[in-house]
């Protein structure tokens, strides 16, 4: 069945609201740094695949019996494809930021009508009648969580779900530890990472209640992965986009001292290590 085009979609712009000043820097960011990723981000992805199965476990009902599906921030498609593999029937609209990443996530699936393209700001949603809104290691992005949260609580069906994986700001520790330690040792201020402001469970739930979502399950994980050394660590980071929006590029001197103090303080046999620090949300609106 062929389908439509990516948009802003005729009908769809309803759904949207404007962005700020402040937030549309950051979203830029954002959308960069994935954007420049999309033909490597599927090699580099292990771990958000990883928290995108584990979603789909934790939301598996919803999923099959949505009629209206949205995805937001559905990059390559890795997701998309398990949600339209699940549910052949619902109507799927995936957003993402970007227009390569939407087209690299519709090459994926095969051709139907029922597949939306958006290309929209997920934080800028604010009307719909979706069962499900299912979002894979995209919520941590977020520039206003609360507002967001409230107008996806609007866009869902009484009785529907929403299902996020997220990052927590316990991500990548061993990096913020030894860069602090680096730029004391250099008499630099340290470039901060992303994963400062992400937001932790505790402050996911406020705003979950306050958006008046009910039966939430939460459930934190860690997730430690050995990388040869820290360039590949890095370079990994910047496979999959998950940089700072706002880079900040270290010197050659920073980065050599960073190494030493990583490798110094948490490198073994396997390399060093690098924890992922992860939520898996599912919360309902009740009817
Ligand atoms: C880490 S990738 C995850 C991609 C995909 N969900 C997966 O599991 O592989 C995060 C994605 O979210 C998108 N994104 C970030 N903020 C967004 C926003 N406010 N609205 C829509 N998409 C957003 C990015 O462009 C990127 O494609």
């Amino acid at each position: 069945m062929p389908e439509a085009t990516i948009t802003p979609m005729a009908g769809l712009e309803a759904l949207l609201e404007e962005p700020g000043p402040s937030a549309e820097a950051l979203k830029r960011g954002v959308r960069r740094n994935f954007a420049r990723r999309a033909g490597t981000y599927d090699r580099h992805a292990a771990v958000q695949r990883c928290m995108g199965r584990e979603l789909l476990a934790r939301s598996a009902g919803a999923v099959t019996e949505a009629r209206r599906l949205l995805e937001i921030g559905c990059g390559t498609g890795y997701l998309t494809a398990e949600l339209r593999r699940l549910n052949p029937r619902a109507l799927l609209v995936a957003v993402d930021l970007d227009r390569t990443l939407l087209e690299a996530a519709r090459g994926r699936l095969s051709p139907d009508r029922r597949n939306l393209w958006l290309m929209a700001d997920g934080e800028t949603l604010c009307r719909g009648d979706f069962d499900l809104i299912i979002a894979n290691a995209t919520f941590q992005w977020f520039a206003h969580p609360r507002r967001t949260i409230a107008n996806l609580w609007e866009c869902l069906n009484f009785g529907g779900m929403l299902a996020f994986s997220t990052l927590g700001p316990g991500t990548f520790r061993e990096l913020a530890d030894c860069l602090a330690r680096a730029g004391d040792r250099l008499e630099r201020r340290p470039p901060a990472i992303p994963a400062a402001r992400f937001l932790a469970a505790p402050e996911w739930r406020d705003l979950l209640t306050a958006a008046g979502f009910d039966e939430l399950e939460m459930v934190v994980a860690t997730l430690t992965v050995a990388y040869p050394d820290v360039r590949e660590f890095l370079l990994t980071l910047r496979a999959t986009g998950a940089t700072n929006p706002r880079p900040q590029p270290f010197s050659h001197r920073f980065l050599s001292t960073l190494s030493e103090i990583y490798r110094q303080r948490y490198g073994g046999d396997d390399g060093i290590p690098a924890t992922y620090d992860i939520l898996w949300v599912t919360a309902r609106k009740q009817s």
